[in-house]
């Protein structure tokens, strides 16, 4: 499964030297990934872990950036993603999250089994999943 979000740099997004602020870059990659994590699960998730982040490209004021997303496997309680990031403006990659990690939690926000409710949607790497 994949899901793809855009972004408008605007000059709030921007760092002190005037190119994107790489906490607002993760910020929009976790709300990517957490949209799609609600979506399957069908409740509230939590970001877990966030892991081997490459930067490869800076974006500036008025591009639009690219997040592609997706679902790589799943456990008991967590949802795995990928995402790509890529500016549509200037036609570069920008940055690569090779693993996010997400926790269906329930209303006392603990770790709940989301399989039953997950099961519909297609992971990349099913044999991967538990
Ligand atoms: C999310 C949270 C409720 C999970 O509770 P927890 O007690 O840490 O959960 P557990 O250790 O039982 O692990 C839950 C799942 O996460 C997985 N997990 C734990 N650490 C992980 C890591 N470093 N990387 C990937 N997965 C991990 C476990 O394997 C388990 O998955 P599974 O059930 O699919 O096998 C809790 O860690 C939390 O509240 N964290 C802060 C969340 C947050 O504020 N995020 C930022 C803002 S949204």
């Amino acid at each position: 499964m994949k899901s793809k979000n855009r972004y408008l740099v605007t000059q709030p997004d921007l760092n002190a030297h005037g190119t994107l602020h790489g906490g607002i870059l993760m910020k929009w990659v976790d709300e990517a990934c957490g949209m799609e994590a609600r979506i399957i699960t069908g409740g509230v998730c939590a970001t877990r872990h966030i892991g081997d982040i490459s930067f490869w490209s800076t974006a500036r004021l008025g591009d639009i950036l690219e997040v592609e997303v997706k679902y790589l496997y799943h456990g008991k309680t967590s949802l795995t993603f990928s995402a790509d990031v890529s500016n549509v403006t200037q036609g570069d990659a920008v940055a690569a999250f090779e693993k996010v990690t997400f926790v269906a939690v329930d209303k006392n926000h603990k770790p709940r089994d989301h399989r039953n409710e997950s099961s519909s949607f297609k992971p990349v790497y099913p044999d991967r999943c538990s």
